[in-house]
């Protein structure tokens, strides 16, 4: 299947994009491997016809918005990120009525409806210093609770109001989960993604992107690690850091969304062309404005 992905891509002039919590298989081939930030700023760059992109459904749409005129396919139409709905309907227009300065900003795990409501979009890489560079003191931080409560924390002079979603996957990593790792391997340090719960944030000895995780591993001088996300990371932290010894919570976090990318389905859809997003242009001109408005400030 890997010579023959290979040999499609370079036919038809695809990339294939994947994020780090996809299959082993899928990171190998992929063209390029990254968070939620890297794999926008490289969308938005790339001029083969067709992106491949590797992930769940807010990352095609994001890729599709930020680069319109390419063909965008997913290896699997049904993957998605639950958290990207969990914003009850009505919510945005309440907030904006109580708050006339408020920015809603808004986690690049959306819906691209939610995108459009929104003031100015942020990973996890860049959620802290996307906030602080608002002019606006009001922010409604959309959807998730555990990111928007990070970044309250480090950005004490905003007032942050927080909507109550939440990444089922991270939330089950659990503080009992964590310290019992701990007192396997006393001299790990723990590494933990902010979609996960305040207890867990408070044993972590660092809190990341999937991408700043890695690089954070790589560079302490360190031999253990927890590890306080979906264990698709494993790969890179190992290709890495041969010499080092990474656990993950029990039961090890696992996205059952991003484990849809298949190489079956990857050489599926290059194949027939099949799964490609659509977005209507109104949807596009408005989610675009928060995207560009992330990588502006970001900047
Ligand atoms: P990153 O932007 O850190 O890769 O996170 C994406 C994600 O879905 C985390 O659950
Ligand atoms: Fe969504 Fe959680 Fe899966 Fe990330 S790990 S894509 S936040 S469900």
């Amino acid at each position: 299947m890997k010579t023959e992905i290979l040999k499609l891509k370079k036919e038809k002039n695809a990339v294939i994009l994947a994020h780090y919590y996809t299959p082993s298989a899928v990171q190998e081939l992929a063209d390029y491997v990254g968070d939620s930030f890297y794999l926008a700023k490289i969308a938005k760059s790339i001029e083969a016809d067709i992106i491949v992109f590797c992930g769940v459904r807010f990352m095609g749409e994001s890729a599709k918005i930020l680069n319109f005129n390419k063909k965008v396919l997913v290896p699997d139409l049904t993957a998605d990120c639950p958290m990207a709905h969990m914003v009850a309907e009505g919510k945005i227009a309440e907030m904006r009525r109580k708050y006339n300065d408020l920015a809603v900003v808004c986690y690049i795990n959306s819906t691209a409806e939610l995108k459009c409501q929104s003031d100015v979009c942020v990973t996890s890489s860049n959620a802290v210093k996307t906030v602080k560079a608002l002019k606006n003191k009001n922010i409604f931080f959309i959807p998730d609770k555990n990111l928007g409560s990070f970044v309250a924390k480090q950005v004490p002079e905003k007032n942050i109001i927080i909507n109550d979603g939440f990444c089922p996957i991270h939330a089950k990593i659990t503080a009992g989960q964590v310290l019992t790792e701990k007192d396997k391997h006393p001299d790990a340090l723990v590494l933990t993604h902010p979609e996960c719960e305040k207890e867990v944030l408070e044993l972590s000895d660092f809190i990341g992107s999937t991408a700043e995780l890695i690089d954070y591993a790589k560079g302490v001088d360190a031999k253990e690690f927890i590890i306080c996300t979906e264990e698709g990371v494993s790969c890179r932290l190992t290709d890495d850091n041969p010499d080092k010894k990474f656990f993950f919570p029990e039961p090890c976090p696992c996205c059952v969304d991003m484990k849809l990318n298949s190489l079956k389905a990857v050489l599926d859809v290059l194949k027939n062309e099949t799964n490609e997003i659509k977005i209507d242009e109104e949807t596009r001109r408005r989610a675009m404005l928060s995207l560009d408005k992330m990588l502006e400030l970001a900047r």
